[in-house]
Formats: structure tokens, C-alpha cells, sequence
């Protein structure tokens, strides 16, 4: 029988390093649910030490998620212990998560320490967590470019101390699979008491290896890893979590393994990561990208038209990708129990108030497109469920443009007491002119740093989907938008990301200072 692989996912916590992305407790609370649906054993929720705001992020999710452990990094230090057992309070199962660089590089230019403190640290305050939380994990970072005899006495030590997972992780995606598998495998004949505890690894993508390098750790004897949703993380990001599952389900023969991950939820858990954090997934992605399974010349057609195995190792359908051209299309004259049996085919649980507005939204589009097929129901329901509280509503957005004119946008806004609020503006071109006016009646500093538009499906009547990134205080804020007419699409995306902004801003003016 296949021996289980448990899959940390840390999709909030690492995924959220990766630059430019920055999650509200509601995103992590909507993701964390969803990698519940997905199977995922562990989710990392978060750093509770670095913000208030993230430490009422990690206790959200603690709150909302039942099932999957519930981790909080912290580094060696007694507040950062603190805050995750502040943050983890109310989960069904907790696990603290203590990690402290271990190579001499660290050491000598970011701690400044000698190896002594540094263990000294490592284990205090591991004996730490373990005071407020069973199921603890150590990980020596760097571990990789360290010496290995240092590596394999802090292990033993953080296991004495009471860490039931160590982590190994190759922080700057140095390694190669060959080497890590070694390296894994003289762990459990170094560390005598290796026997008391998992062994986790924590791949990073540098080389683009992390994949690779993850699946030769659990040769030799690893037996969690830890990824990252669409691969996302610190520079190049971590392992794909993806990619790890579906390498050990497929070839389940060859290695002898099996994860908890139900691949039907792979695809929906993409786009939910990809619409919060802004990071577009790259079109040759495997498993998720929007070129992975498409066929481009014609022998690949030919042998995928006669039998799609020709050509392809797995079902898109099996994944959770919504039909492509020529699956089920809703028009016009499609009613309201038909949309709803469609959005729960696609997995789309909708209560009565967000159905009738995602019905809204789809008869407003059928008026525009002729057909709708599963990849507009994504996005339309993408739209209509950004869960971000709306401070201002876009009722209206006019624009007037073209070579000769000076481009001019009219928005109507519905403020915070109901009232209708409408301004003009003049912009270098409509999208700026939009920005302008709605900001005329904001009144919110920010610059855009992002803008791109991608199209939903093929033809003229497509929709265009539109992401964005805003900028102020020096936090950054995505926003997406999706319409037949892009320029809606932007100010709807405008609009999606200040909402998120003003969310922030007011949580923030309400916070009480931490604890210490
Ligand atoms: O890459 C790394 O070393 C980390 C640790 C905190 C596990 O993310
Ligand atoms: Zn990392």
C-alpha cells in the first residue's frame, strides 16, 4: 500500500513574501477554506510576530478552518513564540513553528552570533512552544549551505526539546536533487533520536529544482513537504503544491506514495490564489497554466482528437478545469436554475443573496456575449464574490476619447451613507481619466504599479479581465476587474483594490496594540 506524503501548505505564509503581495485576513481566511476543500494536511497561516494585522489574520483563519493543522511561524525568540500561541488560540489543532538560521553565512553577517547561542536559542525556544502547543516543528534555515555536523546537534537538541516535525529547508534553492537526497538520507543516520520526529522539507525554486528536490527528500525518508499554491513565494518562489501532488499521484507507481490532495479543487484553488495575491499564473505553467493543456500544432491535434491520451497524461476535467470551447455554454435565455446547477457543477456553493447577484451579473453579460461558457462563469463569479467589503460602489462610468479628443470619464460612485457621489475628470487616457475622477471623490493616495489585462476566452465579445496593483504607506493592494468593455473592467478593478485599501485602513484605526 502507498505510504501518505502530508502536504504543508504555506501558500499564506511564504506565498505571501513573494514581492508586491499582501493578503487581508478575510483573502487568508477565503484561501485557508478553500485548501481545507483541497485536502491540504497543514496550513501555514502566517507570522504572527510581524504585524497585528497578521496575527488577527492567523487567528481568523484558526477560527474558521476545522480539519487541517493550523501553523504559525515564529523565529527563536520568546515574543515571536508569543504572538503564534496569541494567534493559534482558537484553532481545533495548532502547531508552532520555530525556525533559526543555521550556516555560517547567517551566523556571521545577518545573527552575528556564535554556533553555541545560536543552538542555545534554537532549543529554548522550542522548549517554549512546546509549553503552550504538542505538535511543534523546528527548522535550521539555510540548512543546505550549513555545516551538516551543526545542523544534525541542533536537530537532535530541538527534538529533546520537543519538536515532533524538523524541517530542512534549502532557503536559497541551492541544492540539487541528487545532493538533497543524500543530505536527507545522513540526517536519519546522524540523529539518533530522528525516530521521534517527521522529517519536512521546505524547497525553494532558485534553480527551479524545488520540485524535483522535494520529491528526492521523500526517497529518502522525508515525509512532509511544504509548498506553495502556483509555486509562489520568497524570489522564485517554493515548490508548487501542484506540481508535488500531482507528480506523486501520477507516478504513484514508480515512487509508492500518496498525498490527501483531491485534485478536482486543484484548478479553483489557482485562481482564487492567483485573483487575491494579483500574481498572473504563467501560461506554460504545469497543471494550472492556461497553456497546459491546449495543442498548438497538427499532429497534437490530430492524435488529441482521436484519443487524448496521445497527447495528454491527464484529464483537465480531473483537475477541476472548467470545460474549454465546445463544453456546456449558457446564453441568454438560460434561466436561474440552470445557472445555479451550472455554478455547482463547477464546484460554486453560492448562498441566495450572492446567487441573485451572480444572476444579475449573468444576464447583464448575455445581453453583451452570445455565449458564456464555464471560463465566463469563473470570472463573472470572481467578480461578483470579491469578498472585500465596499466602501464605495461603482454605479456608473462614462468615458469620451479617440485621437483627437481629450479623454474624459464621468463616475458615479454610492459612498458609505447611501449617497450617490459624481465627479468628472480629464486623464492622459481613459483609464487615467477614470482614476482621476474616482479619486477626486476617494480622496486616497496611491500610485498604481501594476496594470494588466488578460482576455477571459477567445473572440471580439470576450471578457477582459483586469489586474491591478495600488501602492500607499508603502503596502500594496490587487484589484481585479472583469467586463466585455476593459475600461469598465478597470475602474471595477480601481475600485475592488481602494475598497481592499479603505478595509485595511479602517481594521488598522481599530486595532488594539498586541500583547506582549
Ligand atoms: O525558506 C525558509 O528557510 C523558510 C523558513 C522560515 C522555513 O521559509
Ligand atoms: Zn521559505
Amino acid at each position: 500500500m502507498a505510504e501518505q506524503i502530508k502536504i504543508l501548505d504555506t501558500t499564506l505564509r511564504d506565498g505571501e513574501q513573494s514581492p508586491g503581495v499582501s493578503l487581508t485576513a478575510q483573502d487568508k481566511v477565503d484561501i485557508a477554506k478553500q485548501l481545507e476543500r483541497l485536502g491540504v494536511d497543514i496550513i501555514e497561516a502566517g507570522f504572527p510576530l510581524t504585524s497585528q494585522g497578521d496575527l488577527e489574520a492567523v487567528a481568523a483563519v484558526a477560527r474558521a478552518v476545522r480539519g487541517p493543522v493550523i501553523a504559525a511561524l515564529a523565529h527563536a525568540n520568546p515574543k515571536a513564540v508569543d504572538a503564534a500561541r496569541d494567534a493559534l488560540k482558537d484553532a481545533e489543532r495548532s502547531r508552532i513553528h520555530v525556525f533559526l538560521s543555521t550556516s555560517d553565512i547567517h551566523l556571521m553577517h545577518q545573527l552575528r552570533k556564535n554556533k553555541e547561542d545560536v543552538l542555545e536559542l534554537a532549543v529554548t525556544n522550542v522548549a517554549r512552544a512546546k509549553q503552550y502547543c504538542e505538535d511543534v516543528e523546528f527548522s535550521p534555515m539555510d540548512a543546505t549551505r550549513s555545516d551538516r555536523e551543526y545542523v544534525y546537534a541542533m536537530l537532535q537538541e530541538c527534538i529533546d526539546a520537543g519538536a515532533t516535525t524538523v524541517n530542512i529547508p534549502d532557503t536559497v534553492g541551492y541544492t540539487v536533487p541528487e545532493e538533497f537526497e543524500e543530505f536527507i538520507r545522513s540526517i536519519f543516520e546522524n540523529v539518533s533520536n530522528i525516530d521521534k520526529a517527521t522529517v519536512s522539507v521546505h524547497c525553494h525554486n532558485d534553480l527551479g529544482l524545488a520540485v524535483a528536490n522535494s520529491l528526492a527528500a521523500i526517497r529518502a525518508g522525508a515525509r512532509t513537504i511544504e509548498v506553495c499554491v502556483n509555486g509562489i513565494g520568497e524570489r522564485a518562489g517554493n515548490a508548487s503544491l501542484e506540481e508535488v501532488a500531482m507528480a506523486i499521484r501520477m507516478r504513484s507507481d514508480l515512487l509508492g506514495f500518496e498525498t490527501n490532495i483531491v485534485p478536482s479543487e486543484i484548478y479553483r484553488t489557482s485562481r482564487l490564489v492567483s485573483n487575491l495575491t494579483g500574481m498572473s499564473v504563467q501560461p506554460n505553467k504545469a497543471i494550472v497554466g492556461g497553456n497546459a493543456f491546449r495543442h498548438e500544432s497538427g499532429i497534437h491535434q490530430d492524435g488529441v482528437l482521436k484519443m487524448r491520451q496521445t497527447y495528454e497524461i491527464m484529464n483537465p476535467t480531473h483537475l477541476g478545469w472548467p470545460a474549454m470551447e465546445g463544453g456546456i455554454v449558457l446564453g441568454k435565455t438560460s434561466g436561474r436554475h440552470g445557472f445555479k446547477a451550472r455554478l455547482e457543477a463547477l464546484g460554486y456553493d453560492l448562498g441566495d443573496e450572492e446567487l441573485s447577484r451572480a444572476f444579475l451579473a449573468f444576464k447583464e453579460l448575455a445581453d453583451k456575449k452570445q455565449v458564456i461558457d464555464d471560463r465566463d462563469l469563473e470570472a463573472l463569479v470572481a467578480d461578483k464574490m470579491r469578498t472585500v467589503e465596499e466602501t464605495y460602489h461603482l454605479e456608473s462610468v462614462q468615458v469620451s476619447c479617440g485621437d483627437k479628443a481629450s479623454p474624459t470619464a464621468t463616475v458615479r460612485l454610492v459612498g458609505p451613507d447611501g449617497a450617490v457621489l459624481a465627479d468628472a475628470a480629464l486623464g492622459t487616457g481613459p483609464v487615467d481619466a477614470i482614476y482621476k475622477a474616482i479619486n477626486r471623490i476617494v480622496h486616497v493616495e496611491n500610485a498604481l504599479t501594476e496594470f494588466s489585462v488578460n482576455s477571459v476566452t477567445e473572440g471580439i465579445d470576450a471578457q477582459g479581465e483586469v489586474t491591478i496593483r495600488i501602492e500607499s504607506d508603502g503596502r500594496s493592494y490587487v484589484g481585479r476587474g472583469a467586463d466585455t468593455d476593459i475600461i469598465v473592467a478597470s475602474a471595477r478593478a480601481y475600485m475592488n483594490a481602494l475598497n481592499r485599501l479603505l478595509s485595511v485602513q479602517r481594521n488598522a484605526e481599530s486595532e488594539v496594540p498586541a500583547s506582549s
